[in-house]
């Protein structure tokens, strides 16, 4: 099956101008996706440090470097604006892009708790500008075919979502994965994800039941959460910063079952559709695609979206965003995660 049928050509996609606020690790791959697999480019970065401006603008060909965020969202050049600072910063720079006019494309966790997502988004509708949440996998080709035959009842009614999320980190105490101040955790950093995947699936569910176990920080290392919705379906996910886990994600349904294997779901693998029929499990059919770098399709998507003058995306609503953060905020309430400031 070609991907052109299921996402279009991130190519193809109107040319945006991007400004990156905080260029820090993640922010390289964001610039590498834009420069090499859209029609668009990064023409300033902002930094709170003069050296890593400079050496990132001088690594990805980026022609203006600025210290201090300020400085890049006043740029008249930039139109939108890649928010790459940890989840404790998200709220405070999306505003400061938002205040000046620009569109934001904030890397996830969309901010700390609900309540700054709600901030962000009223100030995006205030301005009129495009607000989207860096979650990437929502617009890979995979996981636009596996929500094709979810909608297209191939598995039937979808009775079991079970996500994992966990990775080996070896940090150092400081480092903003295990840093309150910085809202680190793995639920904010990697449970994220097969908590969006879910709810990109089912939406918003009506319970949510966490366990924990908590670093000596004081931020999540390990939590099981359980989402409930209404009639048989039941969802899992599960996150780690201590244990590198299949990161796999099966959706089973009443006629079979659609499987991500491989490993991280989150960014393509295969995708094997199983239709059971009693105890058989046998494959039916297989969809797989060698995805580069993979931020390309959400960059497309935001400069889709805005020439089309939306403020939210379709693939990732506002309301879809609400819905993650409200299972994390829960999660960590139950768990007994409390950001300073909070
Ligand atoms: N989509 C993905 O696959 C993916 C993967 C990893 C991370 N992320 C997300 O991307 C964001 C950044 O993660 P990262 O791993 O790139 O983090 P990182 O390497 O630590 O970079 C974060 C950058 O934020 C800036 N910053 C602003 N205020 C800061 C503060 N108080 N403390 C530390 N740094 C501060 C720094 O840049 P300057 O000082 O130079 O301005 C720093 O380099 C997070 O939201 C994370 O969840 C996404």
């Amino acid at each position: 099956m070609t991907t052109t049928a299921l996402v279009p050509d991130p190519m193809d996609a109107p040319a945006v101008r991007w400004g990156i606020i905080a260029p820090g690790g993640i922010a390289n791959k964001f610039a590498e996706a834009v420069a090499d697999f859209t029609a668009g480019s990064v023409v300033a970065v902002g930094s709170r440090d003069a050296d890593r401006a400079q050496q990132f603008a001088t690594r990805h060909g980026i022609p203006r470097s600025y210290v201090g965020y300020d400085r890049l969202v006043g740029d008249a050049e930039v139109e939108a604006v890649y928010i790459a600072s940890p989840h404790s910063g998200h709220r405070e720079h999306a505003l400061l892009a938002i205040a000046a006019g620009k569109h934001v494309l904030i890397e996830k966790a969309l901010a700390r708790n609900a309540t700054e997502v709600e901030v962000i988004f009223a100030a995006a509708e205030q301005q009129g500008v495009f607000a989207m949440e860096a979650m990437w996998t929502r617009h890979l080709p995979h996981i636009a075919w596996l929500r094709d035959q979810i909608a297209s009842g191939a598995i039937g009614d979808v009775v079991t979502v079970t996500a994992d999320h966990g990775q080996s980190l070896d940090l150092p105490a400081d480092h903003r994965l295990k840093n309150p101040d910085l809202a680190g955790g793995a639920i904010l950093d990697l449970g994220v994800y097969p908590v969006s995947f879910t709810v990109d699936l089912l939406g918003a569910p009506s319970e949510v039941k966490a366990i924990g176990r908590l670093t000596e920080t004081g931020v999540d290392g390990h939590v099981a959460m359980v989402l409930g919705y209404s009639g048989k379906t039941i969802a899992q996910i599960d996150t780690t910063l201590w244990t590198k886990t299949p990161t796999s994600a099966v959706v089973s349904g009443t006629a079979g079952s659609l499987e991500i294997v491989g490993g991280d779901f989150y960014a393509g693998g295969r995708t094997v559709l199983r239709r059971s029929g009693g105890r058989d499990r046998a494959v039916v059919e297989e969809f797989q695609v060698d995805v580069v770098n993979g931020f390309q399709y959400q960059a497309a998507e935001a400069a889709r979206c805005i020439a089309a003058g939306l403020h939210e995306s379709p693939l990732m609503t506002w309301d879809s965003s609400r819905a993650v953060m409200a299972v994390m905020d829960e999660a960590r309430r139950q768990v007994g995660v409390v950001y300073p400031g909070e």
